[in-house]
């Protein structure tokens, strides 16, 4: 069911994201036995709210969370984050005020059958719609998201060096006159060899709704998961897909090392404890 006639025409009107926060936190056990990854701290805030606030920022209204049912702590979180607490933790009024008009929900995915099955369990809530997908391990210093709106169905790609190819959904693409590229083919987490270039896709999709037409049926890929890159590949060859390049910083809090720059980051942007922390890191070096 399309809700618009401008959604129907290829996305521009484009207001729900979704972000699965269902996964078992595996790299982060035992923490993850009783906190789910999603609520640690990156700096002053959990670290899916920067996803979180992307969404927001970039205009979206409605955000959709995949969430398991052992981890409805995490939607809680959401549900009780509201315009007082950013005000105590920093920023901009108007980010604020766009909070107060986002409708939040969830969907259940009973199991973890990997990231397109995840997407796959958002459907009935996008309900025909144009959307978007934040993986909220991807936090981004500049709105990604927001780059991608207006070119649905895209994905925001960024260079790694070779032997990373493998820890990524990588894609065959031709750079277009606009800077932007157009994907062929996708394949995910490639042999470093194998990889048909060094552009991997960062966590921040649009899409169709036509894409979960792509993830039914779909079988299991890599690592035996339902991969979302799997649909996508089949997806592009219909709905051709815009490869977005990003140049600004984006930290992989998933990992112990993202989740420490990531917090320096934010840090040393604080107008409260910014000078602080510069010196104390600088403490730190001087001591080496
Ligand atoms: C997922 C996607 C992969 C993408 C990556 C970005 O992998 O499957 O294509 O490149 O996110 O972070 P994950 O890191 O969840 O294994």
């Amino acid at each position: 069911m399309q809700t618009n006639e401008k959604d129907a025409q290829g996305g521009r009107d484009i207001r729900v994201a979704v972000i699965p926060v269902a996964g078992k936190g595996t790299r982060w056990k035992p923490i993850t036995r009783s906190v789910p990854k999603e609520l640690l701290p990156v700096w002053r805030r959990t670290s899916a709210s920067y996803a979180f606030e992307e969404a927001v920022t970039a205009g979206f209204d409605e955000i959709i969370f995949v969430i398991s049912p052992d981890k409805l702590g995490v939607f809680e979180h959401f549900l009780r984050f509201d315009a007082s607490d950013l005000s105590a933790h920093f920023i901009d009024q108007s980010w604020a005020d766009l909070h107060e008009r986002v409708k939040i929900r969830a969907c259940i995915q009973e199991q973890q059958l990997g990231l397109g099955h995840a997407i796959l369990c958002a459907e009935q809530d996008v309900n025909g719609r144009p959307f978007a997908v934040l993986l909220p391990d991807e936090v981004l210093m500049q709105n990604g998201l927001k780059t991608l709106v207006s070119k649905t169905p895209a994905v925001l790609l960024m260079e790694v060096p070779f032997e990373q190819r493998a820890n990524y959904g990588i894609v065959k693409c031709e750079k277009l006159p606009s800077g932007d590229l157009r994907i062929d083919d996708l394949v995910e987490k490639p042999a470093p060899e194998l990889a048909p270039s060094s552009y991997a896709i960062t966590g921040r999709y649009t899409f169709t709704p036509e894409i979960f037409d792509h993830l039914r049926n779909l079988p299991p890929g890599h690592h035996g998961e339902i991969q979302l890159t799997d649909a996508m590949k089949t997806y592009t060859q219909i709905h051709s897909i815009t490869g977005v390049l990003f140049d600004g910083t984006r930290h992989d809090v998933g990992q112990p090392m993202g989740l420490l720059t990531a917090s320096l980051d934010f840090a040393l942007r604080d107008p409260q404890y910014k000078d602080a922390v510069r010196d104390y890191v600088k403490k730190l070096i001087a001591a080496q």
